[in-house]
């Protein structure tokens, strides 16, 4: 019997007794505890109840005093589940101090993972306690989900752990490249299945062969987990990943680096995995159309909040890992991926 058809079976009077008690035991929590109970909660609704019509206040807007179609309860108001990204808004460039890898992260040089549409930041913390050889920075749209992410990061403690409220369809481009001058692109050698594929155009093997001496940085994986879905067709243009973020992403993942993909979503799924796939840069590790051989479980052994959702509902989670490979193009360095103009890259259209 489940937890919900138990407490049908209370009598009444027992049944308020206990409504009683976790009204106390919500009070009697810290205001921190509070705090955080209601963004769980929230996260856990964020986004897919399959109407994303999402016209309400920005953030950075008039209060509306409803957020999510709920009522705000306390001090703390609940984060908008959506934000229509292209709201002038959320397309102003993000306001980034001088040199701010340095001051956000203890060993800047590090090699970088970026975890796009990051939320409250739990995967990226957790990865950062796993791994403290690796940099970890979530980039969210929502801001003020930004800032309880950064607030819990420092009662962690985390000095390898950071997070940017923007949007990454606006920034990406501007923060890899900060990045990109404390912990410059290095070569990691491609498993032996990517470097003998078709699409490792380049005769430059020693990209693949000989990594660079020493510590490696750059970008060196981009997990995209859980996108909005954004159902409507009219709201289609909204999804994060389009042409022009994969262009970025494969000018920033260092040769060897590794794209993960998850969604729920088995249309966001396929239209991800076919766009990376049509891209030079980008070998799948499996065929694109084979979910069969997909990995069974997140290929970096942490869960992300709506993945454990899933994962506890027995629910399916499409997964895609590509590498980031070598390839010729003029004007492009296959040994360390760079060297692309950002205009007129128009890789793919009409080829
Ligand atoms: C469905 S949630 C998934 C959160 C997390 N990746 C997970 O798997 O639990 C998608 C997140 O992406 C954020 N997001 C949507 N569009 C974005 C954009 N253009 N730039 C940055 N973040 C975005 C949303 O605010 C939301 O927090």
């Amino acid at each position: 019997m489940s937890a919900s058809d138990d407490s049908t079976q209370q009598p009444p009077l027992k049944t308020a007794r206990l409504a009683m008690d976790q009204q106390v035991a919500t009070k009697e929590r810290a205001p921190d505890q509070q705090q955080q109970q209601t963004i769980e909660e929230e996260d856990e609704s964020d986004s897919m109840d399959g109407d994303d019509d999402d016209e309400q206040m920005e953030e950075g807007g008039q209060p509306s005093g409803r957020q999510g179609g709920k009522r705000s309860r306390g001090k703390f108001r609940r984060p908008r589940n959506h934000v229509n990204p292209f709201s002038p808004f959320h397309q102003r460039p993000v306001d980034l101090e001088d040199r701010w890898p340095e001051k956000v992260f203890e060993k800047p040089s590090l090699p970088l993972h970026v975890d796009l549409g990051s939320a409250y930041g739990h995967f990226c913390m957790a990865m950062a306690e796993k791994y403290p050889s690796h940099n970890y920075l979530g980039v969210e749209i929502r801001t003020k989900v930004v800032e309880h992410a950064i607030s819990q990061r420092d009662k962690a403690g985390q000095r390898n752990a950071h997070f940017i409220g923007c949007n990454v369809n606006v920034n990406l481009d501007r923060i890899l490249t900060d990045i990109e001058a404390f912990s410059p692109p290095s070569p990691h050698p491609l498993p032996p299945s990517i470097a003998t594929h078709p699409k490792c155009t380049t005769n430059d093997k020693t990209a693949v062969e000989q990594p660079a001496a020493g510590a490696r940085g750059g970008v060196e994986c981009v997990t995209i987990q859980f996108p909005d879905p954004h159902f409507k067709k009219r709201h289609h243009k909204r999804r994060m990943v389009n042409q022009q973020l994969v262009d970025i992403i494969g000018r920033h993942l260092v040769v060897g680096g590794r794209l993960i993909l998850q969604s729920d979503i088995f249309e966001v799924a396929v239209e991800m995995r076919q766009l990376f796939d049509a891209h030079p840069a980008f070998v799948d590790t499996h065929a694109a159309d084979d979910w069969q051989g997909q990995p069974d479980q997140n290929p970096l052994g942490v869960a992300t909040e709506r993945e454990k959702g899933r994962i506890a509902n027995n629910e399916p989670v499409y997964r895609a890992v590509f590498y980031r490979v070598p390839y010729d193009e003029p004007g492009h360095d296959a040994a360390t991926g760079g060297g692309r103009e950002a205009e007129g890259d128009n890789w793919g259209e009409g080829d």
